[in-house]
């Protein structure tokens, strides 16, 4: 049957990204590819014990229909454990639960973009947002960025030749795919020329927590004193993504206004989910939790980082992220990155290919490189095999 689906279902049948998963899927292949976390630390001992409290102490309340905005619950514990000790500033008004930051990336961009709207991105930024701003019929004008993050001139160009421009797009902390970490004073700049045009930032922070090296910075939220940004971050890497659970905070008015569409779209994110996230909260003490991700974070990007130093031809450039999942690498030449992810599969290792994170032209040779989820042998497998792969391909 051949449905007459609306302008906003895209054309599967070009699904590269679907093709490098499933490639990356293959048992016989080792994956540098994914994005999940650790699952070895999800706390299960301690969410068992959350769900014995939340039976005993809510009963079928925790099973029933709740409000739209999110367990307040949860919403104080959101502002006790995440948003003071990030000094941002927001009451229980400010703050809406949703169905992982996802969610909230969709619903954003269904409430602001109209066909052939722009918005402003990273190049190159998590490819999802991307598909959800085109789904809405967005123009995507890209901003060039350097190690430090968005660069600001660039910024300030794309703003003035689009002052139309209905939102910017940052991971401002170690970005997907990239790893990269925007400085304080850049910050400041980023948000006051974002001020100066008018043009509303979403800021999408899921990874900001897990820091295993340097000094801490805020997030944009931080420095917004008009209520111009707004603030998105996510349980899925800090606790467990199967919950599904993610948070916006932002001006009052947003907030209500997005709750309206958030029960339009699924009346609530799950509801035991939030009381058991709730309970957990209260009864742990969850940046204990957060520094033992983080930890063997570290570890893992540590011995991936001393693998691209030996195992891979000289002259490849990489990132190195001061904390969260992925590492950026960047082989010089004209590369064609497609052809090297067919030529490492052929050698059983997998990694994405850096040219769907671009909206618009990418750069050659980038891939991204995950090292969350693999244990030490398979990293060093991974990289020795990957090692061998692009050596060969080079020297083709
Ligand atoms: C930058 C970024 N934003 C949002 C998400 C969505 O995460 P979730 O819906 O699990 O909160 C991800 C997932 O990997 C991501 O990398």
């Amino acid at each position: 049957m051949k449905f007459n689906y609306s302008k906003h279902v895209p054309n599967t049948d070009n699904d590269a990204t679907g093709a490098i998963l499933a490639a990356a899927a293959d048992p016989k292949v080792i994956s540098l590819a994914g994005g999940l976390p650790a699952a070895e630390l999800f706390p299960v001992e301690d969410f068992r014990a959350s769900a014995n409290r939340v039976f005993d102490e809510h009963g079928a309340q925790a099973l029933q229909y709740g409000g739209a905005a999110g367990l307040p619950a949860l919403r104080e514990e959101i502002i006790r454990n995440f948003l003071k000790p990030r000094q941002v500033e927001g009451a229980v008004e400010n703050i809406a639960v949703t169905t992982g930051s996802e969610q909230a990336i969709e619903q954003i961009a269904k409430m602001f973009i109209n066909d052939g709207d722009t918005v402003l991105v990273e190049a190159p930024t998590y490819l999802c947002t991307v598909d959800a701003f085109k789904s809405f019929g967005a123009k995507i004008v890209t901003v060039a960025m350097d190690d430090d993050g968005m660069k600001m001139d660039a910024l300030e160009e794309a703003l003035k030749a689009h002052p139309e421009a209905k939102l910017i797009y940052t991971i401002p902390t170690f970005q997907n795919p990239t790893g990269r970490t925007m400085p304080v004073e850049r910050r400041e700049q980023f948000v006051k020329l974002a001020d100066k045009y008018g043009v509303p930032v979403l800021e999408d922070d899921p990874y900001g927590a897990i820091r295993y090296s340097g000094k801490a910075v805020p997030p944009l939220k931080h420095f917004d004193k008009t209520g111009n940004v707004i603030y998105m971050s996510s349980f899925s890497k800090i606790l467990a993504p199967g919950f599904r659970l993610g948070f916006v905070v932002a001006d009052e008015g947003f907030i209500k206004t997005f709750t309206i569409m958030k029960q339009i779209a699924d009346l609530h994110s799950d509801n035991f989910s939030q009381y058991l996230v709730a309970d957990y909260l209260a009864h742990n003490d969850v940046d204990a939790h957060i520094a033992k991700i983080s930890k063997l974070y570290q570890h893992r990007f540590e011995l991936m980082q001393s693998l691209i130093e030996s195992e891979f031809p000289a002259g490849v450039k990489h990132s190195n992220p001061e904390g969260g999942m992925f590492i950026w690498c960047q082989i010089p030449g004209d590369i064609d990155t497609q052809a090297l992810f067919d030529a490492c599969i052929k050698q059983g290792v997998a990694f994405v290919p850096g040219d769907p994170f671009y909206a618009g032209e990418s750069e050659s040779g980038t891939m991204r490189l995950n090292f969350s989820n693999v244990d030490d042998d398979t990293i060093r497998e991974g990289m020795k095999r990957l090692g061998a792969a692009i050596t060969k391909f080079l020297n083709k």
